[in-house]
């Protein structure tokens, strides 16, 4: 018999990555599954944006291993779409939004291959769907802040991707935006899809995902939301820090701070 076991998304194995030599990740070991929406949190340099970028094939691994549905990144290369941190973008080029999104298509063209009017269709479509229908044309230096995330996005979606990284997606963008990024999110979840986000509020962290990650330089805990997001994990994860201790009293106030598993 012919029993299918389903693979999960990210599989990440002793993984260590460092800059000049000097270890940022340590042996992180973890897997997420299919379908889930996933939040990567942790304090400022506690190496989220380079696990992400890790997983991007961006940077040479110290040790370790990291497969995507089972494979190395560079046999399911196109069912992967990552959405950088919006800072690390030179957002002078001189490009429209259209332009773009296009490119969020080359995956699926051939090298020397035009965009077809069905890859323009698909990126006028994921231009709607973040709202931005009257800026297309507008280059992409002459937008806002929130405008350029959803730029962003508007090009991964157009990728049609099986697994979503995000660094980031609500820095910078009002509540509107973040409501609409998180319909879009969730949207990509019923279809099926695998997202991974970077995430900073602590407050939103438990609406918004079924996993969550806690990362500080190594693994804290890696697992469904309602186990990882208690007392102990948060004060390994960020080490007591005032702020948020502050927000953990806030949570508290509410009645919404998560029971402990029995
Ligand atoms: N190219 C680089 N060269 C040297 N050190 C780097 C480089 N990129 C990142 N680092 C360092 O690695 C650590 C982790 O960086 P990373 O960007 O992964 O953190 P982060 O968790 O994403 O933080 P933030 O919440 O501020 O975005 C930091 O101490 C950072 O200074
Ligand atoms: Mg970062």
């Amino acid at each position: 018999m012919n029993i299918r076991v389903e693979q999960p998304a990210v599989e990440v194995h002793d993984l260590t990555v460092s800059y000049q030599n000097r270890p940022i990740l340590w042996g992180v070991d973890l897997t997420l599954p299919q379908g889930a929406l996933v939040g990567i949190m942790g304090p400022n340099g506690a190496g989220k944006s380079t696990l992400l970028k890790s997983m991007m094939g961006l940077l040479p691994l110290s040790s370790g291993y990291i497969h995507l549905f089972g494979q190395p990144l560079a046999q399911v290369r196109a069912r992967v779409s990552y959405v950088p941190q919006r800072e690390s973008v030179d957002w002078d080029f001189p490009a429209s939004v259209l332009d773009v999104v296009l490119m969020g298509r080359y995956g699926k063209l051939g090298l020397f291959s035009r965009p077809r009017q069905s890859d323009r269709d698909i990126a006028h479509d994921c231009i709607r769907k973040v709202g931005l229908e009257n800026l297309a044309h507008r280059q992409i230096a002459q937008l806002s802040g929130g405008q350029q995330q959803r730029v962003f996005l508007a090009r991964a979606l157009a990728q049609k991707a099986d697994l979503y990284l995000m660094d980031e997606p609500f820095a910078g963008v009002d509540a509107t935006t973040e409501a609409a990024i998180v319909d879009l999110v969730r949207e990509l979840k019923q279809q099926g899809k695998t997202v991974v986000m970077v995430h900073h509020d602590l407050q939103s962290a438990s609406r918004y995902f079924d996993w969550l990650l806690l990362l500080n330089q190594r693994l804290v805990a890696s697992g469904p939301t309602h186990q990882v997001f208690v007392p102990e994990h948060l004060q390994e994860a960020y080490g007591g820090k005032l702020t948020l201790l502050a927000q953990m009293g806030e949570l508290m106030k509410q009645g919404n701070y998560p029971a402990r598993e029995k």
